[in-house]
């Protein structure tokens, strides 16, 4: 299956952009209250590239993240977007840069008493006052179309399935046409069908839109199947990153358990 690294290069839009990182850490460092989360993690990632992380539970996925995102702060580190740190900067500017950023929350995070067409059209409200109610509302319809939820929205979230929650929280997370998305665990809590259809979507959203992208997942056979490369972390530290056939021919004891294991 053609990977959304190998559209990328077929349409030479990684060799356009000669591959600079669209986000890169270095040197992460996260502690709470004496815990060490992360002890020193690096990592990036570049347009038209999904890399998927994977590890443990506990291991500092998600703080990993929240970092990104700018919703926490690293103890020491540098996280670059295009190339500007945002360690450091001001929170407006934080801000700023975060509306270039699409994220689904681990536990989808829709809010319960807005209808799914409400939830998609939130981040439109609040940041692109400059559209009119009538243009928003054919943006929802078309991002609701984009993940197959089209039917739905005037449906509550507690009326739809998991995997249809995480539609509606990946058509949000498009709203503001994000240069880079973050995914904490789209598939964690849902059968394999509706697993599948998940990788799918991702797979079509990053072909259509070449974003750079992040995807949390304890899944090996989702991070196989949606990422160029693969991160397994363990104890606040990357153990090893490459493609999936690197991690087969790894001789490093934890990465042989998490193959074996998943
Ligand atoms: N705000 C916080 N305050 C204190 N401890 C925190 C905070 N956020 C995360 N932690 C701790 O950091 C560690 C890593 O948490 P994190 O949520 O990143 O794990 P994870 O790898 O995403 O796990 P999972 O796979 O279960 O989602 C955990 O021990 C967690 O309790
Ligand atoms: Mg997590």
């Amino acid at each position: 299956m053609a990977t959304a690294y190998d559209i990328a290069m077929k349409h030479g839009d990684t060799e356009k952009d000669g591959g600079a990182p669209v986000v890169a850490v270095e040197n992460l460092h996260k502690s709470f209250e004496g815990l060490k989360v992360l002890n020193g993690i690096s990592l990036s990632v570049s347009r038209g590239e999904t890399l998927a992380v994977l590890g443990r539970s506990g291991t500092g996925k998600s703080v990993l993240l929240r970092l990104i995102i700018g919703l926490e702060k690293p103890d020491s580190g540098s996280i670059r977007i295009h190339g500007r740190n945002i360690v450091g900067l001001a929170l407006d500017r934080v801000g700023e840069i975060r509306k270039k950023m699409g994220f689904l929350f681990q536990h989808a995070a829709l809010y319960d008493s807005l209808t799914v067409a409400e939830n998609v059209a939130f981040p439109l409200e609040h940041h692109r006052r400059d559209i009119s109610r009538s243009e928003r509302g054919d943006r929802v319809k078309r991002l609701l179309a984009e993940v197959g939820m089209e039917g739905d929205f005037g449906k509550m979230p507690s009326d739809i399935s998991g995997g249809m929650q995480k539609r509606v929280g990946l058509a949000r997370a498009l709203a503001l046409e994000p240069e880079i998305l973050l995914l904490d665990e789209p598939t964690a809590g849902l059968d394999p069908i509706s697993s599948a259809e998940i990788d799918d979507l991702i797979l079509k959203l990053q072909r259509e839109r070449q974003m750079a992208s992040i995807v949390v997942t304890h899944d090996l056979h989702s991070a196989r199947i949606i990422a160029n490369r693969l991160a397994l972390l363990d104890q606040g530290n990357v153990v090893i990153e490459g493609a999936f056939e690197d991690l087969q021919q790894s001789d490093i004891v934890l990465v042989k358990e998490f193959l074996k294991l998943s």
